[in-house]
């Protein structure tokens, strides 16, 4: 039985200029090179340019992955942002990007599910490709997330980078077995109880202005490490793949310690474990196709490679997918 499948055709990232190191940050706050590396792996991330927003990362990186797949922006029909970070409160970066890029009319919004934004506009592009309402997409993870740091906070600002990733989906006819190529299963979470581990302090509907990211980070730790693997198991399920059988592991990039312990769990050897957190800090959405990027430039993925993306973030929401490249 033949069935549709949002085949990925098209990779690209984009990482603004400006590059701050730990040495940077501890010039500032009560901080040091040492005990950054030693508790999260991150040596250095990217700070967008003042006059750059996150509009402006997501077309660097949909133009990339759209020259990979050889299209233009006038085949895309479907565009989809996931980012906590928006220009403005509305209308949708999306919508900026569609502008930008001089993309036809088409559909075009933004997903908010912070960390996990990726994962999710994964699952929802699928939605729309394999019930025949768009033939192409871009799903992006853009984010400027040093403008919502609280550079007094020691245990937060030094976490977090700018950055944007994008895929390109396009429709076509599978099989229907886990031999396909394309996104071939998912799981999706949300636990709204755990708001308070991890949020940001103002909104547009209570204090009427941007406000700064809080969070308990041992607490998050906790819950990513078992959460996750959970989420990954039901999408390998979804799949119809044992988790052994992937060939690379791309995991949000939050936390080096967390990426293994997750990695460990699943009995996944460290191998698999594509990681960007040293170069790249958490960028929140894009933290997944940037890293994806990264290992397909450099080679180590390929076209029919078997790739376990996860994520968690603010929600708290988690997820995972299962994609054949
Ligand atoms: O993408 C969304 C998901 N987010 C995450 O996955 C993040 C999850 N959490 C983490 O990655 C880790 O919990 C952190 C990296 C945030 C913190 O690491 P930790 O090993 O859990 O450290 P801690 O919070 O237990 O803090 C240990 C000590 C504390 O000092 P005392 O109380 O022991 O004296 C902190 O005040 O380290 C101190 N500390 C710092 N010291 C130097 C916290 N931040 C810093 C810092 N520099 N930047």
């Amino acid at each position: 039985m033949t069935v549709m499948r949002s085949v990925m055709t098209g990779v690209g990232g984009y990482l603004p200029e400006t590059v701050v190191t730990n040495d940077d940050l501890a010039r500032t706050v009560e901080t040091s090179d040492a005990w950054i590396r030693e508790r999260t792996g991150i040596r250095a991330r990217h700070r967008a340019a003042p006059d750059q927003a996150t509009s402006d990362l997501a077309v660097e990186a949909a133009r990339a992955a759209l020259a990979d797949a050889g299209l233009t922006a006038a085949d895309i029909d479907l565009i989809i942002v996931a980012t906590t970070t928006p220009d403005l409160t509305f209308p949708a970066v999306a919508a900026m990007v569609q502008r930008k890029l001089g993309a036809p009319v088409g559909i075009a919004f933004d997903v908010q599910a912070v960390c996990s934004g990726f994962v999710y506009a994964m699952a929802v592009a699928d939605g729309f490709l394999c019930r025949g309402n768009a033939r192409r997409a871009l799903v992006i993870g853009a984010e400027c997330m040093t403008r919502l740091l609280d550079y007094q906070d020691r245990t937060t600002c030094v976490l977090f980078g700018d950055g944007a990733g994008a895929v390109v989906l396009e429709a076509r006819e599978g099989a229907g077995t886990p031999d396909d190529r394309g996104l071939i299963g998912f799981a999706l979470r949300c636990d709204g109880t755990k708001q308070d581990l991890l949020y940001v302090d103002g909104g547009p509907s209570t204090t009427g202005s941007v406000g700064h990211l809080r969070m308990q980070g041992q607490q998050v730790f906790r819950n990513a490490v078992v959460n996750i693997a959970e989420a990954v198991e039901a999408a390998a399920k979804a799949a119809g793949i044992a988790v052994r059988d992937v060939d690379w592991f791309i995991p949000h990039q939050a936390n080096q310690r967390i990426l293994i312990g997750v990695a460990h769990r699943l009995g996944l050897d460290e191998s698999k474990v594509v990681s960007t957190v040293a170069d790249h800090a958490n960028t929140s959405a894009a933290s997944i196709p940037l890293a994806l990027a990264t290992a397909i430039a450099d080679g180590r993925v390929k076209r029919g490679d078997l790739l376990l993306m996860e994520a968690m973030g603010g929600g708290l929401t988690w997820g995972a997918c299962a994609v054949r490249f």
